[in-house]
């Protein structure tokens, strides 16, 4: 056998080596926590497929923002459960400043003033239809839904949302709600865009969370085919152009070549959407015993670190602030 010179294992050799030569940490700061949100009186509903998250009543989810506080956790994406019957077409319910979201928005920012808040821009959650744009026989329009969007961003404003979350994929739709808030004198409320946002089957249990599927058809006429990586460039270069502040990747884990490819490319921060079906795969093979859910959680969040991103948007915030706790 040769003399070995070279031995990485040196750097393994105990704890506090390999604590020293970490090249990536997951800290509770770069952590957004999605909350979900429903009408009604000290309600908690478990979501089936997503065990340990909440739809929560607007008092509840109080309580429930208070405990992340002390836990460390600053910054919520909540998202509402709207009643079918509210639902139509244009999506009008999301402009209501006494609507459950809006009204809720406020309610947070007055009871914690130093959380932030990313609210999110898409039609889903109050279309009739289920779709993020305007439908008109089976199609989806996207300029008529600028409008729309530009007005959902202005209420959530003006409700005191400090990032503005569009998800719904519609083109030009970030220069289009820069324009608005800027016109209305928020200037100084930020866009985090779902830049390279894939039509994507991972998304079904937060669908059941916020009764939001799509009643017809998919969401590939605007939502990213999973084929494709050099189109998130596209999509990065515009966001940039619009006035974006974050460029946000989703799904993640199934996707961490596109967060690199967005990291190494431009020079805003990166945000990676963990999201709903990636936390029920590892809470589901967890109840059966067959993995080890904490382990899991660090080993997919450190993924998307090493991926590139600077901000993650996950189901497990809570759970790793308390395992950071102790
Ligand atoms: C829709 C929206 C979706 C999610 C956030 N906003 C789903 C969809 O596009 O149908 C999914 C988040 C998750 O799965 O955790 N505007």
């Amino acid at each position: 056998m040769d003399h070995l010179t070279r031995r990485p294992r040196r750097n393994r050799k105990s704890e506090v080596i390999r604590n020293m030569v970490q090249e990536n940490h997951v800290a509770v700061h770069d952590l957004i926590f999605p909350v979900f949100m429903m009408e009604g009186t000290n309600l908690a509903v478990e979501i089936a497929s997503m065990p340990g998250i909440y739809r929560y009543s607007p008092d509840r989810l109080l309580e429930e923002i208070a405990q992340c506080v002390d836990l460390g956790i600053k910054t919520f994406a909540p998202f509402p459960q709207i009643d079918e019957g509210k639902k139509d077409r244009f999506a009008s319910e999301s402009k209501n400043p006494e609507g459950l979201y809006l009204r809720t928005i406020a309610e947070i920012k007055r009871n914690f003033p130093d959380v932030v808040l990313m609210t999110d821009v898409a039609m889903d959650p109050y279309s009739s239809d289920g779709h993020d744009g305007i439908v008109d026989n089976g199609e989806i329009l996207n300029d008529a839904t600028l409008e729309v969007l530009g007005q959902m961003a202005l209420a959530q404003a003006q409700a005191g949302a400090d990032i503005i979350g569009p998800s719904d994929m519609m083109d030009g739709r970030v220069a289009h709600i820069r324009q608005v808030l800027d016109s209305h004198a928020f200037t100084n409320v930020s866009i985090m865009s779902y830049t390279a946002k894939y039509a994507s089957g991972f998304y079904g249990p937060f669908r059941d969370a916020l009764g939001s599927a799509p009643k017809h058809g998919d969401k590939k006429t605007y939502q990213m085919n999973p084929a494709n990586s050099r189109e998130a460039l596209i999509e990065a270069e515009l966001d940039i152009a619009e006035g974006a502040d974050f460029l946000m990747v989703k799904p993640a884990l199934a996707y961490l070549d596109v967060i690199k490819l967005l990291k190494d490319n431009t020079n805003l921060p990166v945000a990676a959407y963990n999201i709903s079906g990636e936390y029920a795969m590892v809470k589901a093979a967890a109840q059966n015993g067959w993995l080890d859910s904490e382990k899991i959680m660090l080993e997919v969040l450190l993924s998307m670190k090493r991926a590139g991103a600077d901000v993650i948007l996950t189901y497990f915030a809570k759970e790793f602030a308390q395992y950071m706790k102790k």
